[in-house]
């Protein structure tokens, strides 16, 4: 790892339109608030944030493959509905070798049946879910705390 931890944000499809997005479930922010909070407060933990959002399946799976090689140390993964379909992009995280973090805003234990299954959370490091938008910085506390057991 160098000096800085660097930490891939992802979102996947629907999280673009947080804050207008069934608010009772997935609240008021939108993806932009929760990016700025995030790449804040890496900042303030001494590691830099670097966020991408998509909807399309095959741009998530690319960006995962670069983060192989670009020097990020690990991801924050909110893969949306894709979380429940998406060998792909189970494949590419496993890919990559890096520690991730699955987090998911809404309890999915508590909605629909399907919401339970996930290809992602036996992979990954650890899984933070219904915690609402400020789940995105418990995981990125914990990723820090990943790298830097000591610190
Ligand atoms: C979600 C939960 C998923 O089931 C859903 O498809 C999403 C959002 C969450 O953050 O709670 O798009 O990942």
């Amino acid at each position: 790892m160098t000096e800085k931890a660097s930490i891939l944000l992802l979102n996947g499809p629907n999280l673009n339109t947080l804050g207008r997005r069934e608010p009772a479930i997935y609240g008021s922010a939108s993806l932009a608030d929760i990016e700025a909070a995030a790449t804040r407060r890496a900042g303030a933990l001494g590691a830099t944030l670097t966020a991408m959002q998509s909807n399309a399946e095959h741009e998530l799976v690319e960006r995962i493959q670069a983060a192989a090689d670009d020097g990020t140390d690990a991801l924050i993964v909110n893969a949306g509905a894709f979380t429940h379909t998406s060998i792909a992009i189970r494949d590419a995280l496993t890919y990559t070798a890096l520690p991730f973090w699955d987090v998911h805003i809404s309890n999915v234990f508590a909605r629909e049946s399907f919401r339970e299954f996930s290809y992602l959370s036996d992979i990954a490091v650890g899984v933070i879910v219904g915690c609402g938008p400020v789940g995105y910085e418990l995981a990125l506390e914990a990723a820090i705390a990943h790298l830097r057991p000591h610190a």
